[in-house]
């Protein structure tokens, strides 16, 4: 060995280290489903792997796991940007043994001293920025150009974004959207798990939808996609006539994002493709999502969006993307409940 090699190593590994918690903080921003955060990160050496927390899987509304892992890779897109803005290169494996299911991804930060770049710093700005919108958005238009730019982001993470942009195919949309919400609602189990995550007002709990996230009220927009009942009819929500424009709110763009196949891995690729489109869209325009999934964990009017609003590939997540979305708050669990290192 070299003189000062051992030191040198110790020094690279220590700045490894720093890089990887806070990267895996960051990626603690990421969206989940009901806000569950079904990740757990460990590092070894210059390796991060991310697997799935299974015990925070939404048992009744995602029996097969599906949106717990569109969860845990929108956060495995969110670690690949903060590893980059620390200066390393993400060599990403997903579903690495195929007999551990729950382990999703290993990632190795290839060290290259890489300089920052502002697109990447652009996009790693808006972590933290970003927020789920509930609600009507501001009339106004959302730009073409950003359409299509978010329609490539998609592309590029292996899923469709199809838009939804005929009044009638809309309004049929929306239609699914309340039905399903209907049907939530007569299915005790499911009211039952949705309250597990909608802690009450005051709590401290650092997961979950709390009140602070959703309006108390929201005025219908016109075709009206149903919300999630957050509340449940205790009044819970916050005010939103703070927010002048909800008295004549917009629908925005209805949008679905889609895959080819329907495994974990094509569920992995949406929750890549869904973080990278809204981190792209927050920096442009704070143009900001409302997610309806309701109708995607109903398997018969799932087979009804599949076949009949994205050309045959399987629907992941449905949402409108509109402006006006930032009066809404969310939490996270401190890393260390979510993250074990070793060198
Ligand atoms: C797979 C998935 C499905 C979601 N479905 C809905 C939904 O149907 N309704 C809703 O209001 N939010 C939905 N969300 C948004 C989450 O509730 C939100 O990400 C979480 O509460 C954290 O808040 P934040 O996105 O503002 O950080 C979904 C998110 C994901 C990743």
């Amino acid at each position: 060995m070299k003189p000062n090699q051992g030191s040198s190593q110790g020094r690279d590994m220590s700045r490894l280290a720093v890089a990887a918690r806070s990267a895996v903080e960051d990626a603690t921003w990421a969206p989940s489903v009901h806000n569950t955060q079904p990740w757990l990160f460990s590092r070894r050496g210059d390796r991060i792997t991310l697997r799935a927390d299974a015990d925070r899987r939404l048992e009744v509304a995602d029996p097969a796991g599906r949106e717990m892992l569109i969860s845990c890779g929108a956060a495995l897109f969110t670690l690949r940007v903060a590893v980059r803005r620390q200066g390393y290169e993400p060599e990403v494996v997903l579903l690495p043994d195929p007999d551990r299911p729950n382990l999703l991804a290993d990632v190795r930060l290839r060290s290259g001293g890489l300089p920052a770049w502002p697109e990447n710093e652009r996009v790693y700005d808006q972590i933290r920025r970003r927020r789920t919108h509930r609600g009507g958005f501001k009339p106004g238009e959302v730009p073409e150009s950003l359409l299509g730019a978010l329609r490539r982001e998609a592309q590029r993470e292996g899923a469709s974004l199809y838009l939804v942009e005929d009044s009638n195919a809309q309004a049929a949309l929306a239609a699914l959207t309340v039905a399903a919400e209907h049907m939530h609602r007569l299915i005790p189990a499911y009211r039952g798990e949705l309250g597990r995550w909608a802690p009450a007002p005051g709590s401290r709990r650092r997961e979950g939808v709390h009140e602070t996230a959703y309006p108390r009220e929201t005025a219908r927009t016109e075709p009206d996609f149903a919300g999630r009942d957050f509340g449940r009819g205790r009044g819970w929500g916050i005010d939103a006539s703070i927010l002048e424009w909800l008295e004549e709110p917009a629908v925005g763009v209805a949008c679905v994002l889609a895959t080819k196949d329907d495994n974990p891995a094509d569920w992995l690729r949406t929750g890549q493709a869904l973080q990278r489109l809204l981190l792209r869209a927050t920096s442009e325009g704070d143009v900001a999502a409302a997610f309806h999934t309701q109708a995607l964990e109903v398997p018969e009017l799932r087979e009804l969006v599949r076949v009949h609003f994205c050309a045959g590939d399987h629907p992941q997540m449905l949402m409108r993307l509109g402006t006006g979305g930032t009066a809404f708050t969310s939490v996270r669990r401190p890393v260390e409940e979510v993250f074990t290192e070793k060198d």
